[in-house]
């Protein structure tokens, strides 16, 4: 009952966002490329791991992450769900998310094994993608682990080729961790990619990811997003402000939205950040153009503004303080690539409201330590456009 009254209303939340939704937000795309892809929707989709780890069972699930299959393949060489935790198998959870109007996401690797030593996908692509599609499912995560030593490079792009060849729609999200810079080749081979290792729910891990995706933004664009892992909202390592300029960030730069908490009980601060749907927006906006980090102040560079343009002539701006204190963080124009007399008028994402002056030139705000504040910016003269060459670039490969 607890399980699925706050699920459900988790779910709903996000679902009155977009066509189809599971429990977070996932951007999908509009663009062509040989791979399977959910084509243009949003999805959303939540992953048991970083909470529930191996305890993972089809209560609880919506996206399994590791463990959802037996130690060993069948007689017949596939992959058995695990008969004690999946005992109605997966073709009938599949049935029961689809019939929630959501979409279900499995877990597989591009190696002998999965991180937890259960069957692998290598030399099995063909076969495997085949069953995950008769049980209908809508999203592959495929790790990286027992990968043999052969790079990814080679070992990715096979199911791809295996998921286009069943003729349902999945989502390919790559996770090789970022080792072999998957941004300049694995547009071509999936929907995401991861570009770190693991995240850990603490502020060191979660800036580090923040700053190392950033990296890669003009490679991001519809039909293939940068992924710096799910998110940690919810798990208690960090603060509510800190959650929250986690939550603001990834949604930012475009990340695939992925819960990594016990949806089943979220504090009503957590629920507050993950069900935000003016930020949700920005994930999800059509352009599907990542925002970056634009400037930086202070010690460490701790003073930041994170910025990119939206659809609808529009700019999100984050103020992120990475500081010990609480600073005034301060946004220019020419760091935003608006011209310095332009007039904007500006919304508080996190506060709801329209600010009730425009501002020209700068805007500044303080913000309390490991805090983040979110904006949306739109000229006030319409024929003023907001996009700025530089950072609405993307490389196609
Ligand atoms: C398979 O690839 C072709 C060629 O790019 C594409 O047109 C088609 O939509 C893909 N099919 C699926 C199910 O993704
Ligand atoms: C599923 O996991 C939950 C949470 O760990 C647990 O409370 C429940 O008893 C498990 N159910 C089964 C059928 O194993
Ligand atoms: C799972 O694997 C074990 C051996 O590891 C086997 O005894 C069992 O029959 C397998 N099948 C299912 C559905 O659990
Ligand atoms: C979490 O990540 C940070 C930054 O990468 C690292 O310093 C720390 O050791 C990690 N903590 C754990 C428990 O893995
Ligand atoms: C819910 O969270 C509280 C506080 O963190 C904890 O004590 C409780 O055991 C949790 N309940 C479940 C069902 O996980």
């Amino acid at each position: 009952m607890e399980l699925s009254i706050s699920l459900r209303s988790i779910l709903l939340l996000l679902l009155s966002l977009s066509t189809f939704s599971s429990s977070i937000a996932l951007r999908v795309s509009t663009f062509q490329k040989p791979t399977s892809r959910l084509d243009p929707f949003d999805t959303s989709i939540w992953n048991s791991w970083n909470f529930f780890a191996c305890g993972i069972n089809e209560t609880v699930i919506k996206e399994t992450d590791d463990c959802w299959s037996n130690q060993t393949r069948n007689s017949k060489g596939e992959l058995e769900p695990d008969a004690e935790t999946f005992p109605s198998g997966i073709k009938a959870l599949a049935d029961y998310v689809h019939g929630k109007g959501l979409k279900l996401g499995i877990y597989s690797d591009a190696g002998a094994f999965t991180c937890q030593v259960r069957p692998g996908s290598l030399f099995h692509e063909s076969d495997d993608a085949k069953l995950f599609a008769s049980w209908g499912i809508d999203y592959l995560k495929y790790d990286n682990c027992f990968n043999l030593g052969i790079k990814p490079e080679k070992r990715y792009p096979p199911m791809q080729e295996a998921l286009n060849a069943t003729g349902r729609t999945i989502f390919y999200s790559i996770c090789e961790w970022g080792e072999h810079e998957p941004a300049l080749w694995a547009g071509k081979v999936g929907n995401s990619w991861r570009t770190t290792q693991d995240i850990n729910d603490s502020w060191a891990s979660m800036t580090t990811i923040a700053d190392l995706n950033d990296k890669w933004a003009a490679f991001a664009g519809p039909g293939g997003w940068n992924d710096p892992d799910m998110l940690e909202v919810g798990n208690e390592g960090m603060s509510y402000q800190e959650y929250r300029g986690h939550f603001s960030i990834w949604a930012l730069m475009k990340a695939p939205l992925l819960i990594g908490c016990d949806v089943r009980n979220m504090t009503t601060e957590t629920l507050d950040i993950l069900s935000n749907k003016e930020v949700i927006a920005v994930n999800q906006d059509p352009l599907g153009i990542q925002g970056r980090k634009v400037s930086v102040e202070g010690p460490d560079d701790c003073r930041q503004v994170w910025a990119g343009p939206l659809s609808g002539n529009r700019l999100v701006m984050a103020l992120w303080n990475r500081c010990l204190e609480t600073a005034t963080i301060t946004a220019k124009w020419e760091v935003l690539g608006l011209d310095a007399t332009v007039e904007v008028s500006i919304r508080d994402l996190w506060k709801h409201e329209d600010l009730s002056e425009s501002a020209v030139k700068t805007f500044k705000a303080e913000v309390e330590s490991h805090g983040c504040e979110m904006y949306i910016l739109t000229p006030i003269k319409e024929s003023y456009s907001v996009m700025d060459v530089s950072m609405s670039q993307r490389v196609l490969l």
